[in-house]
């Protein structure tokens, strides 16, 4: 704690925290994470059974509303998200000024924003009911838009979504479905992906998280608060994690695979490598992230559906991951898998392109973002964001002409 009176002769004091380790920017009633028990829970349930027992949509259902919806409140609320899955034509111009190789995360976030182009009448983020639109379009829409950025990067025609199917089934007829034939969706698949959405729905106060509170406390619209969010989940040490993990698994496989995993586990001990056991480790959970446990079981129920059960990469993260569990560096800082460490195995054996990852991710979250924002701005007493500073550059100083400087 400073004392500010001291630094610029003003009143009060203010607390010097780099990285918010020990700051609560807001009170929040959604989600609750124990990081020493590895507990994680939505609205009060937890992460474990919300995975089992509901799909996606009853869980958005929750973030946004607070209860878990009944059977005629969950159908009203799906007949809503599907009636606005399609998104405007003119958005396929905007998707068009993009090189084909772009990565998806520059394409999302550059739609995402652009949707406050087409809806004016859910861009007031102080009205209850344009925020409630904003929210069913962006939980609706943003299947629609991961799906045509990658149709788009491969060349493909975009499949129009096709409201008969379950929110996780139709993103996978629009991700791998085409026009010239009928696309059946894998049950197991589309369990896999529905719960890829429910442990990525919402982590209370995380960067991106807090990005979008901050965006959104300065009274912009919705959708320009959330698409800040999908910038800042773009970052490895956030949402791309999954797909550097990914990555990390591929290098290690091609330099030698699981022969090698003690090699490379000695070099992320070696601080001047500078390279990080990616998926490992995470801010607030200091034992197994709950999230990392259900997506290795997804892991091994997708692998075996398509008969990948042999899956080098798998056996690698396994290898890894016990070679961690009992290695000191990793018990005495407390690092054990996050959510990642996994999911991009069964995302790469669904077939999703490794640098889609972020933005299955970016889908995911999009609910926990509305939820969170809504909360802030639904506060009476919410104020815009404005951290302060430590200010250490010079004292005032007078500028000189330039032929003197
Ligand atoms: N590999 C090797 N060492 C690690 C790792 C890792 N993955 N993570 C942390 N450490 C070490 C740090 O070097 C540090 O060591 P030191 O005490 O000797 O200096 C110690 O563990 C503490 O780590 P911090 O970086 O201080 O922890 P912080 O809470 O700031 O960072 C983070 C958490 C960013 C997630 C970090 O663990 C990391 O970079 N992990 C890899 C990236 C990753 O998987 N990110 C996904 C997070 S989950 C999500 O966004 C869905």
């Amino acid at each position: 704690v400073i004392d500010i009176r001291k630094l610029y002769g003003q009143t009060g004091k203010f607390t010097y925290d780099p990285g918010f380790l020990s700051t609560a920017s807001c009170q929040s009633s959604i989600t609750y994470i124990d990081g020493d028990k590895g507990e994680l829970l939505y609205r009060g349930y937890p992460i474990e059974q919300l995975a089992v027992n509901c799909d996606y949509l009853e869980v958005c259902y929750l973030l946004l509303y607070g209860e878990l919806p009944n059977a005629e409140q969950k159908a009203a609320f799906d007949n809503r998200v599907t009636s606005h899955t399609m998104i405007n034509e003119q958005m396929q111009f905007f998707l068009r000024g993009f090189r084909r190789d772009a990565h998806p995360m520059a394409i999302l976030t550059g739609l995402v924003g652009g949707l406050s182009a087409f809806y004016h009448d859910s861009t007031d983020i102080n009205n209850p009911e344009h925020r409630d639109v904003a929210a069913i379009r962006l939980i609706a829409k943003l299947p629609t838009l991961v799906a045509v950025a990658y149709k788009y990067g491969i060349g493909a025609p975009y499949m129009y979504p096709q409201n008969n199917l379950s929110y996780a089934g139709n993103f996978l007829r629009m991700m791998f479905g085409n026009p010239c034939e009928d696309y059946k969706v894998n049950p197991v698949l589309e369990r896999a992906m529905d719960r890829i959405f429910i442990l990525h729905a919402d982590h209370e106060q995380n960067a991106s998280t807090s990005t979008v509170r901050l965006c959104g406390s300065s009274g912009t619209n919705p959708f320009a608060a959330i698409a800040a969010g999908v910038a800042c989940l773009w970052g490895p040490s956030h949402g791309g994690a999954n797909e550097a993990c990914l990555n990390m698994l591929e290098h290690i496989q091609a330099n030698g695979g699981i022969a090698k995993a003690g090699e490379f586990m000695k070099q992320v001990k070696d601080k001047n490598s500078g390279v990080k056991l990616m998926g490992f480790g995470h801010r607030v959970y200091k034992n197994y992230d709950p999230r990392a446990k259900l997506m290795q079981e997804t892991c091994n129920e997708v692998l075996a559906e398509l008969g990948l059960e042999k899956d080098p990469l798998f056996a690698l993260a396994k290898q890894l991951e016990k070679i961690a569990l009992e290695d000191d560096y990793f018990v005495q800082r407390k690092l054990y898998p996050n959510v990642d460490f996994y999911s991009g195995i069964v995302q790469r054996a669904i077939g999703i392109p490794v640098n889609l990852f972020t933005g299955i991710f970016t889908l995911a979250r999009t609910v926990g973002w509305i939820a969170q924002l809504n909360e802030m701005i639904s506060d009476p007493e919410y104020k815009i964001g404005r951290p302060r500073q430590l200010f250490t550059g010079h004292a005032t100083r007078n500028v000189q002409p330039i032929d003197q400087r």
